[in-house]
């Protein structure tokens, strides 16, 4: 199939690269020209394992370009799909003018049929609007059909993820696409479900808040634990051999962040009020995971007393494990949080560490080697789920605290490990 994708973004970039690594013809349009031409270069401006690799070689073998004209990118293509940024707006609503301006050059340069798919995530009844705006501004007055195809890739795996899908969904508002939306999808041998426009929107919104609603729920479940001396990891493993409740997404943390859960959350929340219902269980979802990292924040000020001139060493600055991505980071709130009471901050990310810099105040130590951090502090904080953190030279670091102090936000290590090599430790719900 010919392909174009508008936005070179995570889903955009990921989504193209997969596509074209599967031997379909794909142009990648984004009108950052410095984005476009560091890609053309041979550069990634991501950090996602596997990405370069399969950027390069499917750039060689003639299967993926790069562009900033969207007209190129239309004429060159049977399928066109949109992945550009839905960001939340002060009311939590979505600000959807990236979507209405690509909607609006796209009608601009079409002259014959063609499939307009929206992958970014969307509130229910978007495409509506797309079509609409699609047919207003198209001069050449050609057919086209919109289709909604979200994405669930997450950070970190999106390669994995995207070659490798639970199940992928085509909203259609007649069944014209369907058949070149099964050929696009058919070399990744994944489950295709075909739902109307509005139901394929709205399930992504209920994925990822269902997913939000799985944290928060074993985040509140890690608050009883610890006022009651239970195991949060204990009570996990227990409730998540059921099959209907499933394992993954329990693990109790400072709280979930990044680009997708907080703003579709809110979206979700604005477009319920908005069709007149309160989803008043989605704002507890939100409520829980501020208040788990209130909880963090006291269990550090609670144990050191006086943060102020204390030495804190922080482990992880990105949102979760696998990526440089710090946007709505727990990470980056925290170490905020914390230098506003004064501490005085050693940071190391093995990937964030640039994207963070801008996001935390002046006068934070950026340490290359995690194993220097803790090097003259009062505790060390775990703030990101990354694996290496393991690997930690602990004895190394408790040496060179002024006291072994650990505060682990992701649950990394073992309480009774930890104490038996002399650490003062406390985690989440242990
Ligand atoms: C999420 C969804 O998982 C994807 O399916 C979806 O496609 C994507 O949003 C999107 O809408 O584009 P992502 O934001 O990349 O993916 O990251 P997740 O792996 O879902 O993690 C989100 C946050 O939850 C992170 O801060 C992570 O540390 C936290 N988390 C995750 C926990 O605190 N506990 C868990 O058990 C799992």
């Amino acid at each position: 199939m010919k392909i174009a994708i508008i936005g070179t973004g995570y889903v955009g970039l990921v989504t193209g690269t997969c596509f074209a690594e599967v031997g379909h013809d794909v142009i990648c349009v984004d009108n950052d020209k410095s984005k476009v031409e560091m890609l053309q270069g041979g550069g990634i401006p991501i950090y996602e394992p596997g990405l370069e690799e399969m950027v390069k070689k499917n750039v060689e073998a003639g299967r993926l370009r790069f562009t900033d004209s969207t007209n190129e990118g239309v004429e060159a293509s049977d399928v066109v799909f949109i992945a550009v940024p839905t960001p939340p707006q002060p009311d939590g609503s979505v600000d959807l003018s990236f979507i209405e301006k690509v909607a609006r050059e796209i009608a601009g340069a079409m002259t014959s049929y063609k499939i307009i798919v929206d992958k970014s995530t969307v509130p229910v009844k978007t495409g509506d609007k797309v079509a609409e705006t699609i047919k207003r501004y198209c001069q050449a007055k050609v057919e086209f059909d919109v289709v909604s195809n979200p994405e669930f890739l997450r950070e970190g795996f999106a390669v994995d993820d995207l070659m490798n899908p639970d199940r992928v969904v085509v909203g259609v508002m007649s069944q014209r696409p369907v058949v070149a939306m099964k050929e696009i999808y058919e070399p990744f041998k994944a489950p295709i479900i075909v739902t109307d426009i509005n139901s394929a929107e709205l399930i992504k919104h209920a994925a990822n808040s269902f997913l939000a609603l799985k944290i928060s729920y074993i985040n509140a479940i890690s608050a009883i634990c610890e006022a009651s001396g239970a195991n949060v990891t204990e009570v996990a493993n227990g409730i998540g051999m059921d099959e209907r409740i499933g394992r993954r997404f329990l693990n109790a943390s400072l709280g979930f962040g990044g680009s997708c859960f907080p703003k579709d959350l809110s979206a979700f929340i604005a477009i319920s009020d908005e069709l007149g219902y309160d989803f008043a269980l989605l704002k507890e979802v939100q409520r829980i995971n501020a208040d788990q990292m209130s909880r963090f924040v006291r269990k550090i000020t609670d144990t050191l007393w006086v943060l102020k001139e204390k030495k804190i060493g922080v482990l992880g600055l990105a949102f979760k494990q696998n990526t440089d991505d710090t946007r709505m980071s727990p990470a980056v709130e925290l170490c905020n949080r914390l230098a506003a009471e004064g501490a005085e901050l050693r940071v190391h990310d093995p990937k964030a560490m640039e994207k963070a810099r801008p996001l935390l105040p002046e006068g934070i130590t950026y340490v290359d080697d995690m194993n220097d951090v803790a090097e003259g502090c009062d505790a060390l904080v775990i703030a990101t789920e990354w694996p290496i953190f393991t690997e930690l030279d602990l004895e190394k670091a408790r040496k060179s605290m002024s006291a072994p102090i650990m505060f682990d936000g992701r649950n990394l290590f073992d309480p009774q490990e930890m104490e038996k090599l002399g650490w003062t430790y406390k985690s989440i719900g242990r």
